[in-house]
């Protein structure tokens, strides 16, 4: 029996952390990834490279295609363990493109539970999305809600996906865990988001837009505290489980601004613009399940991560970041749809 991980999505932010950590805790990780344009392919390069440095072995390849993937299981000799972060992420372009989006996230999910079904896996843990909350009235949003009204392609496919690991672990007995991420940043960090297009613009001073008087918040979560959350629910398989894995301490704009503006060392330049309809005042995970089962508890305050966001920018950054937020001025999202947070700011 392989004792190896892999590790989807392992060139993008999230899974590159993941896939990190798994590593420097002595694991044998595969990593696949189609290595896709959604942004800078540099970034995902050297992202791979450095897990190569660390011991990794990479697969480059779409996750739909069942020969490719079950090519890797072969190699790897039968890993029975999966952290599947690969998808396409943002909630815009799935507007544009949303049989991308339903391809990527939901046809490949199906090709990985399939083969990890057949090959004995032991635990799965995959990335589903706060994005399933959209059209939620609620301010603190929990895994009993009712999410059946997704608002974006990009939701439902993450919700698809939820309804598809729920069917394999009732047919198979799987050990599946749907982890629904609240905007996480850090470093490395996805340059579509707001946190890093933030530092940024006002690092360079180029103007950012806030909609409404700031006043609005929602929950940020730093990357090593979801990182701890997805080796915490591959560690501890139980079945079928949903898990909030989010900060529990919403932020509100104006304050992420005056943080971003502390620790960078500049005075944003704001575009200030009238609140859009449908405003959500307040988003906020409900993290009680993953605390009472997982142990989790995340670590970091927003503006220690906000801190290290800037410095990690400040040290290897600067021209990429700037480079990838002047082709990419139409920001778009990758959570709950809040409109009372400028474009830049969804994140
Ligand atoms: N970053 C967030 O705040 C956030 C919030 C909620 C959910 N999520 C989810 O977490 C996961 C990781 O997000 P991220 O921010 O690291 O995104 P990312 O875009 O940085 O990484 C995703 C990676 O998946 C790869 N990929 C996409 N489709 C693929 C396919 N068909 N085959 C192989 N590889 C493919 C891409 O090339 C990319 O490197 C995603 O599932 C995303 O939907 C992220």
């Amino acid at each position: 029996m392989s004792s190896t991980i892999v590790v989807t999505g392992g060139a993008g932010f999230i899974g590159s952390h993941t896939a990190q950590v798994l590593l420097g805790r002595g694991e044998s990780v595969a990593v696949i990834d189609e290595v896709n344009d959604y942004y800078d392919v540099r970034v995902k390069r050297e992202n791979i490279a450095e897990l190569v440095k660390l011991g990794a072995r990479f697969y480059e390849g779409d996750l739909c295609d069942r020969a490719f993937v079950e090519g890797v299981w072969e190699a790897e000799n039968n890993p029975q363990r999966v952290v599947h972060m690969a998808a396409r992420a943002g909630v815009r372009p799935s507007i544009e493109d949303p049989v991308v989006y339903v391809k990527s996230n939901v046809e490949a999910t199906t090709v990985l539970l399939d083969i990890a079904k057949e090959k004995g896996s032991q635990s799965f843990v995959f990335a589903s999305s706060s994005s399933v909350y959209g059209g939620s009235k609620k301010t603190v949003f929990g895994e009993h809600d009712v999410v059946d009204f997704p608002v974006s392609p990009y939701a439902a496919t993450k919700k698809a996906c939820e309804l598809v690991a729920h069917t394999y672990h009732h047919l198979y007995g799987m050990n599946i865990a749907a982890l629904r991420f609240f905007t996480v940043f850090g470093p490395r960090g996805r340059p579509d988001m707001a946190p890093l297009k933030f530092v940024d613009k006002i690092s360079r001073g180029v103007p950012i837009q806030q909609y409404g008087d700031g006043s609005s918040s929602r929950d940020y979560t730093y990357i090593d505290d979801i990182v701890d959350g997805v080796l915490r629910s591959l560690d501890r398989p139980m079945g079928f489980q949903v898990y909030n894995l989010g900060n529990g301490k919403p932020t509100r704009l104006k304050d992420f601004i005056k943080l971003v503006e502390k620790e960078v060392g500049k005075p944003a330049i704001i575009e200030l613009l009238p609140d859009q309809p449908g405003d959500v005042p307040r988003t906020c995970a409900d993290i009680s399940k993953a605390q009472a089962l997982l142990d989790y508890n995340p670590k970091t305050p927003f503006a220690d991560g906000i801190k290290k966001l800037v410095a990690w920018y400040n040290e290897h950054h600067h021209n990429k970041a700037a480079a990838a937020a002047d082709d990419d001025d139409d920001d778009d999202d990758d959570d709950v749809s809040d409109a009372t947070l400028s474009d830049d700011a969804k994140p």
